[in-house]
């Protein structure tokens, strides 16, 4: 039983595409791989083609229909908006417990489940849980993470920030995956010295388009 949580210090940093890789590569390598993004909010079936669950779908090989987003996304809300308050502009809260029963479910013994998570570590799901608390959950399936992070001006604090709050969680993630961002000050190796240096783990550099070994680091 592997299971890996792709988590992040924000949104829009990368999650999905490092999801995506890592699942390719997984395959690749002539693993079975199972992938979740249980939760996703954003989507309709407009705008579905530049999704979460579209960019999963594509990567397991699976057909990229709106028609399929169940397969990784069970709770889709259309509000572009953190999970809780999009799934209240639906009139629905999030039911913490059965995310996380729907996680353990989902995990096989001779499986890759690959799960990406929501936004940032902190991110609320519904009135007491954070994306932090769904990990903690999911600690009984041996979890291993990724942590993605940006290299734009001001990730660092981001990164150490978000690294210390799992370190002090007993979540300590594989490595940290630096996705560079649109707007870097700085090159991106600049960046991934930097937070290597404070975080003393893994960091991995992923430029634009880049496709650094992710799965050597599980398997
Ligand atoms: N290293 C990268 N190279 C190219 N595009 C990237 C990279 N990282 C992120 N993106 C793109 O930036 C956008 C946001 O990334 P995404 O993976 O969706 O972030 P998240 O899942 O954390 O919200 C997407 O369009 C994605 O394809
Ligand atoms: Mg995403």
């Amino acid at each position: 039983m592997s299971t890996i949580f792709v988590t992040s210090s924000g949104t829009d940093i990368g999650k999905t595409y490092v999801s995506a890789l890592l699942i390719r590569q997984l395959r690749e390598k002539g693993k079975p791989v199972r992938a979740l993004k249980p939760l996703v909010s954003g989507l309709d079936e407009a705008s579905f083609a530049g999704s979460d669950p579209a960019a999963l779908l594509a990567a397991l090989g699976e057909t990229v229909a709106y028609e399929n987003a169940g397969l990784v996304s069970r709770w889709r809300y259309k509000a572009a908006l953190s999970p809780d308050m999009a799934a209240a502009r639906e009139g629905q809260t999030i039911d913490f417990v059965e995310l996380v029963n729907h996680c353990l479910d989902t995990a096989r013994d001779d499986e890759t489940l690959v799960i990406e998570g929501v936004g940032g570590l902190m991110v609320p799901l519904d009135e007491r849980h954070t994306v932090l608390d769904w990990m903690l959950e999911l600690k009984r399936l041996q979890l291993r993470s990724l942590l993605v992070v940006g290299s734009y001006l001001g990730t660092i604090s981001h990164t150490l920030t978000t690294l210390d709050v799992m370190r002090r969680n007993d979540l300590e993630p594989r490595a940290i995956v630096v996705s560079e961002s649109l707007s870097a000050p700085v090159p991106l190796e600049e960046t991934v010295e930097t937070i290597r240096r404070f975080a003393k783990l893994d960091t991995i550099a992923l430029p634009r388009n880049g496709e650094p070994d992710l799965a050597g680091l599980f398997v």
